[in-house]
């Protein structure tokens, strides 16, 4: 077991812009209400549970199920920042699997009213069943998972999340100006599982959220 300094110099070696990930599920959690939450591929990326009460994590990488088998001392880490964030409920409830998020996750179909996509490759392609309809998919546009939910009868743009100077915000308007090509093509699965990475926008936020609407 690793001892409780090395987890917290572990997690501040990867947050390397304290508090950024902390501003941005801020920014979420002001715009949606999510109780249960499913972050695949997060590597040791514990700032939603900083606003979410219900966080189901789950990588494949072997640094990150070390690091969540600390459990007190994530949960110390966590605990720490809900508090220091004003959150009236410090407790936030944990988990961690140690997975493929290609093959079948121990959650409920339509269980999850918020599913992260970030950095980390077609989450929307297989962990969709999981989330509820009305549910939200965040999801930013370097990996070409953005673009795949674009494309994705089941979900509609419902928001961009923008980022200034460590600042997000959740926009809901002129939603129609986003998601254009910035060179006319067609835009199909195969060719963005084929290119695994995102298509060229005109305008280029942060990140989207998708509602589940089938
Ligand atoms: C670039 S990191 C991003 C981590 C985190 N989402 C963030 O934004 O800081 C990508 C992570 O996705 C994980 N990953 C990629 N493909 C995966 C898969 N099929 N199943 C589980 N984890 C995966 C990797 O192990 C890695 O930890």
């Amino acid at each position: 077991m690793t001892s409780p300094n090395r987890v917290a110099d572990f997690y501040a070696e990867y947050d390397r812009h304290p508090g950024d990930r902390v501003r941005l599920f801020a920014a979420i959690a002001n715009h949606l209400d999510a109780v249960q939450v499913l972050y695949p591929g997060s590597y040791v990326d514990i700032a939603p549970s900083v606003w979410f009460e219900t966080v189901v994590y789950a990588d494949l990488d072997r640094r990150a199920a070390k690091f969540f088998a600390n459990e007190d001392q994530v949960q110390v880490l966590v605990d720490a920042k809900r508090a220091a964030g004003g959150h009236a409920d410090p407790i936030a409830d944990i988990s961690f699997h140690h997975l493929d998020y290609r093959e079948q996750l121990p959650l409920e179909d339509e269980s999850t009213d918020l599913l992260i996509s970030l950095y980390a490759g077609f989450i929307s392609e297989h962990c969709t069943r999981y989330l509820r309809i009305g549910g939200h998919l965040l999801v930013n546009p370097s990996h070409g998972d953005a673009a795949m939910a674009s494309i994705n009868p089941s979900y509609e743009l419902s928001a961009v999340v923008t980022a200034r100077s460590g600042d997000y915000a959740v926009r809901t308007d002129g939603l129609d100006g986003y998601l254009v090509p910035k060179k006319p093509q067609a835009i199909t699965r195969e060719r963005l599982l084929e290119l695994g990475r995102g298509i060229a926008y005109t305008k280029s936020p942060f990140a989207y959220l998708f509602q589940r609407v089938a």
